[in-house]
């Protein structure tokens, strides 16, 4: 039985929770929140120590298997230096990795020098709709042009749980920017994980005039294989259109379109969380009418935390999970996609020193 510490009670602990009911080699034995009344009420689903500060848990928990990190953003960095500097050899942290690439080479170079198990808390790669694109991408032939996209109808403060706390999502300091980091970097992530490397990026971005975060996001990336893709994301603020506007039905829109020499390749996904069914569509040549395959895609949290608890038996970071580098080259690459946009989309090419 693998014993795990979270840090953090949150949104994405929701989901974290949801996967440790169903997965029964792991025990969820401490958990640590300032807000007492959602830890106190996680720890008793699970029968585990409620902590309020999570370097008390650290300090206390000598005997965990596996620590998740699950603090907001700007608290990744420290929390997982603290629990490196307190003997736990598995880590999983929640994206994006740290607010700055400063910040996660720094956390490159610790992760190396302890030899830790950490894996980055990419869950999309663990999808089985986007699976299944990694997967039919192979048979595609040329590849011709992909395109990635997420338009999201919620206004930020509202999806942060912490209201008695104060919100860190709309705090550009705290959370290391606006949508491209809050929901840009997984497109980062599954587009590297589904098709290489990225070679250079020249991107437009839009500015909240308030507080400056970016909102909206226009890139035009070229992958190392020589694949164009065509990145746009959103935080779109419709209201009032009734539920037959389909494109914000749950307050998410997302999709991965692929066109290659053989056909074609589409996947929606229409909730982060992965509560409504998503479609795979595939349209190759000699069919006659396109094949679709749906996927419950709250198996990715599931899939998730089942890699992760067979890291900490195995102490190796497995086969298809976003590692500590990986988690770096996205806050690297999202950096240098602001540069490009401050640069009125000026193309970027990319050289990653990790
Ligand atoms: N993978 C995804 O799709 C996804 C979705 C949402 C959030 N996230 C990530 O998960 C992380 C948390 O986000 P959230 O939305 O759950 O935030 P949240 O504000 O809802 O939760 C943060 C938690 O950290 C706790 N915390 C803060 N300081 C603490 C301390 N000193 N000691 C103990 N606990 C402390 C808070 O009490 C709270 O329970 C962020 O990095 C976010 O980017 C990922």
């Amino acid at each position: 039985m693998i014993k795990l510490g979270i840090l953090g009670s949150g949104i994405i602990t929701e989901c974290h929770f949801f996967a440790l009911e169903r997965i029964d080699d792991a025990q969820v034995a401490a958990i640590a929140s300032l807000d007492e009344e959602a830890g106190r009420n996680a720890c008793e689903r699970f029968g585990a120590r409620y902590y309020r500060d999570y370097k008390e848990l650290l300090e206390k928990e000598k005997e965990l298997d596996g620590i998740v990190v699950a603090l907001p953003n700007h608290m990744h960095y420290q929390g997982c230096v603290d629990a490196i500097e307190a003997g736990f050899q598995n880590i999983l942290c929640e994206k994006p990795l740290c607010i700055s690439s400063e910040q996660s080479a720094k956390l490159v170079e610790l992760v190396r020098e302890k030899g830790i198990m950490f894996q980055t808390a990419y869950m999309k790669r663990f999808n089985p709709g986007f699976r299944k694109i990694r997967e039919l991408a192979d048979q595609m032939g040329e590849m011709e042009f992909v395109t990635f996209s997420i338009f999201n109808a919620a206004p930020e403060p509202e999806i942060s749980g912490e209201k008695e706390l104060g919100s860190w999502h709309d705090d550009a300091k705290l959370s290391g920017g606006g949508f491209l980091t809050h929901s840009g970097s997984h497109h980062l992530d599954l587009l590297r994980y589904c098709f290489g490397e990225i070679h250079s990026v020249a991107c437009k971005c839009r500015y909240d005039n308030k507080d400056g975060r970016d909102y909206f996001l226009d890139a035009d990336l070229k992958m190392e294989s020589g694949i164009d893709v065509d990145m746009k994301l959103g935080r779109v603020d419709v209201k009032d259109l009734g539920p037959q506007w389909k494109p914000f039905r749950g307050g998410w829109n997302e999709s991965v379109e692929v066109i290659g020499s053989r056909g074609y390749l589409r996947v929606d996904n229409p909730s982060w969380q992965g509560y409504e069914v998503m479609q795979v569509t595939k349209w190759f040549q000699g069919m006659c009418g396109p094949e679709t395959y749906s996927f419950e895609c709250n198996e990715q949290w599931i899939n998730e935390l089942k890699a992760f608890i067979k890291n900490c038996e195995t102490g190796k970071l497995g086969e298809g999970c976003s590692s500590v580098v990986d988690g770096y080259r996205v806050d690297y690459i999202i950096e240098k996609m602001r540069e490009s946009g401050n640069q009125e989309g000026k193309e970027i090419v990319l050289k990653y020193p990790y």
